[in-house]
């Protein structure tokens, strides 16, 4: 396959057909509490709506990851050598780059795998990486990993696969095991998880905060979560009405998560080819994303489970913030 921009761009999910995906949809439009899949966020417009999210004042997880990975890849990559890092959701890759960079310096940097749901953007962020990074094999590979994968088969070993961005918390509990249980059976000897993940509030970290980083003032945030609707009528025609409906995202304590919903402005039916009709009451929600929050036992009980084992767990200092780094268990 080739995207827009010419670059050749694999599938690694065996892919399904546009009226099974639209099935998907309507099923989880029919469910009591209605929900959209959150990879439909994710067009060029809604990459870009999450790239201008990255750089709000209130949204504390992009700089804060940045600044632990600048703080400690240097020395992990050093002492662990990694020779192919494969990442999951890679996005733009703009803090993938300090992982890159430590392998180059390193002397041990062969390969790099950005795997997204996303091909348009993908395609873009392998043009630019391929330039910055000439002695490095980039393997862009488009896939949903809530599917199984099947990845890089002959890149070399040791590997460091990351997840960043904390975006395992917007996968429930049970996708995000599966994930990782597929994640732990991929790992040989010596080779290595790192995840990024957003803390839960504590004596440090305030449920507001959390709260404020998917509220902003300009309005981004609800313009990205807005935009799953536009996805969706123009990846399955439905005539879903943007200005019909309002961003809602709290923080639920006994989940400990971020739970964002589009709610509905007024009764409105909308149309989805095939005579399909989805009604909705004023004040009705559209559950569009969860946030998932972590602490340590939140994640041993999740690795333990998927048979990984961390190695090395460090924190902001204001608690913010943690960089897990796993191996397969024994
Ligand atoms: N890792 C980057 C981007 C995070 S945004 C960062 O830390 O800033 C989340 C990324 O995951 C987006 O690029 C989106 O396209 C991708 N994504 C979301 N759901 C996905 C899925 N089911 N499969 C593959 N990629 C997905
Ligand atoms: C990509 N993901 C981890 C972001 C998050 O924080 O859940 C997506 C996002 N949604 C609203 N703001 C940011």
């Amino acid at each position: 396959m080739t995207d827009d921009t010419g670059t050749n761009v694999t599938t690694s999910n065996d892919e399904r057909t546009h009226a099974e995906e639209l099935a998907i949809v309507l099923n989880g439009l029919r469910r009591p509490v209605k929900r959209i899949a959150t990879k439909y966020h994710y067009d060029e417009h809604g990459s870009r709506l999450f790239e201008q999210i990255t750089e709000l004042d209130e949204y504390y997880l992009t700089r804060t990851e940045r600044a632990l990975l600048e703080r400690w890849m240097p020395a992990w990559v050093a002492d662990l050598e990694p020779r192919t890092l494969v990442e999951l959701g890679a996005g733009s890759a703009e803090k993938s780059r300090i992982i890159l960079d430590a392998m180059v310096s390193a002397g041990c940097g062969e390969a790099y795998v950005p795997v997204d749901v996303s091909a348009d953007f993908l395609g873009k962020t392998t043009d630019t990486l391929r330039a910055e990074y000439p002695g490095l094999e980039i393997v862009p590979e488009v896939a949903d990993i809530k599917e199984p994968l099947d990845l890089v088969i002959g890149l070399p070993h040791p590997r460091w696969v990351a997840f960043l961005g904390s975006t395992l918390g917007n996968f429930d509990g049970v996708e995000a095991s599966r994930l990782l249980g597929r994640i732990a059976a991929r790992l040989h000897d010596g080779d290595r998880f790192l995840l990024g993940v957003d803390l839960r509030p504590g004596p440090k970290k305030s449920i507001e905060r959390v709260e404020a980083a998917y509220n902003d003032p300009k309005g981004v945030t609800q313009r990205f979560s807005l935009n799953i609707l536009a996805v969706v009528n123009h990846e399955f025609g439905s005539d879903f009405d943007l200005d019909r409906f309002v961003h809602r995202s709290r923080y639920n304590v006994a989940e400990g998560r971020i739970e964002t919903e589009l709610v509905s402005l007024t009764n409105q039916v909308v149309h989805f080819p095939g005579d399909h009709r989805i009604v909705l009451q004023k004040g009705e929600p559209i559950r569009t994303e969860i946030s998932s929050k972590y602490d340590r036992t939140t994640i041993d009980g999740l690795f333990e489970g998927a048979g990984l084992v961390v190695d090395r767990w460090i924190e902001d200092d204001e608690g913010l913030y943690a960089l897990v780094l796993s191996g397969p268990a024994a």
